[in-house]
């Protein structure tokens, strides 16, 4: 079968497609699945960029989507020809989080979907939303549920509630799309001239420009008549955060997702603890949060945003445009 082997040191340049034997399909609780789809998340960049580690030769990318080929004796879920989305943690498959790190996750501690073929557990795998293409599907693995894990799971989103959303990375337009499907009210920012005028037409309220008004927290407080947002999605991390507890209502939630400007800083916690504000930390969801996920999407018709899609040899240049910051939601590379 054909695969992506990562090289970290060598950065994007290291990313090498090799042929490599086919995984069989035994196992009675297992299903093969032919993969035929993955999309491009922060985390896999870090992965193929040496960021986090990965021998040399992983296989990276955590999220995939295909066709189940065959299936073990035992299993009753899945038949051959269903169409499948793979899951974050494949051992967390409801219930309280118990992990807290990478080690079970596909394309960090165990092999990742860029390769044509993989034999996993059936629990791995839920079904994929009605009429969605793999590439689709394959968006939801990582970015959708954190975005529902983090609004609907945690944050108990109902209508009328506001939510924070920065930038416009994949995690972000799912927030956005979820919360504005669920009758919240969306405020977003972007560093960018050309997005917000897409973010209003997805239905944001407002988009404030973060790089322009480093006071942004400010303007969020402005447009929500100084009492802030019910919610925030925090893909920032260090270099956001004040300005996301500044944004927020006193008792609101803030969702602690992302370390888009790096892994440790400085927090007000003063104002944290006066404002009475939830402060989440989280990574990604169980199989369960991604099966409501789909029981969701499936209701509302929903649909993700894709930026563009990448033909398997072209992976180096799909993670380059992530690199570049200037996709708008998703990026996925099809086999
Ligand atoms: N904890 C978890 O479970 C989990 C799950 C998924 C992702 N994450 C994390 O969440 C973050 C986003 O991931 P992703 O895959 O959605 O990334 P992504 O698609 O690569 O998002 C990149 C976008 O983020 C925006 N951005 C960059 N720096 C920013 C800043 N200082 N303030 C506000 N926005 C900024 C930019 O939007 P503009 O071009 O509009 O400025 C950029 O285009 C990453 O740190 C990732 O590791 C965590």
């Amino acid at each position: 079968m054909k695969a992506i082997q990562a090289h970290p040191r060598q950065g994007l340049d290291g990313l090498t497609l090799m042929d490599l034997p086919d995984p069989g399909d035994s196992g009675p609780t297992v299903i093969r699945v032919l993969v035929h789809a993955t999309s491009l998340n922060f985390h896999d960049l870090g992965v193929v960029t040496g960021r986090l580690p990965c021998a040399n030769g992983c296989i990276p990318m955590a999220d995939g989507a295909g066709v189940v080929e065959a299936v073990g004796s035992k299993v009753t879920e899945f038949k051959p020809g269903d169409h499948v989305v793979s899951t974050f943690f494949p051992t967390w498959l409801d219930g309280e989080a118990t992990l807290a790190d990478f080690t079970t996750t596909p394309g960090d501690g165990i092999d990742g979907f860029a390769r044509e073929v993989v034999v996993a557990p059936a629990t791995s795998f839920t079904r994929a939303p009605a009429g969605w293409s793999h590439a689709a599907a394959a968006t939801l693995t990582t970015a959708g549920v954190t975005a529902w894990r983090a609004l609907v799971v945690n944050g108990g989103l109902k209508v009328g509630d506001s939510v924070l959303v920065l930038g416009t990375g994949g995690v972000s337009i799912f927030a956005l799309q979820i919360a504005r499907a669920m009758g919240a009210t969306v405020i977003a920012t972007s560093s960018s001239d050309e997005k917000p005028e897409r973010l209003r037409t997805m239905g944001a309220a407002h988009v404030i420009n973060y790089r322009q008004d480093e006071n942004w927290g400010d303007r969020v407080r402005d447009l929500t008549g100084g009492t802030g947002v019910d919610h925030v999605v925090e893909v920032g991390g260090p270099g956001t955060l004040a300005q996301s507890i500044n944004a927020s209502r006193v008792g609101g939630h803030i969702s602690l997702i992302g370390v888009l400007t790096g892994r440790a800083g400085d927090v007000p916690t003063a104002m944290l603890m006066a404002r009475q504000h939830r402060l989440q930390g989280l990574i990604v969801g169980s199989r369960r949060h991604q099966v409501d996920l789909i029981r969701g999407i499936d209701a509302v018709h929903g649909h993700p945003v894709i930026d563009r899609s990448f033909p398997r040899a072209e992976i180096a240049d799909a993670f380059r445009l992530q690199e570049s910051g200037g996709h708008f939601g998703k990026i996925v590379v099809e086999y």
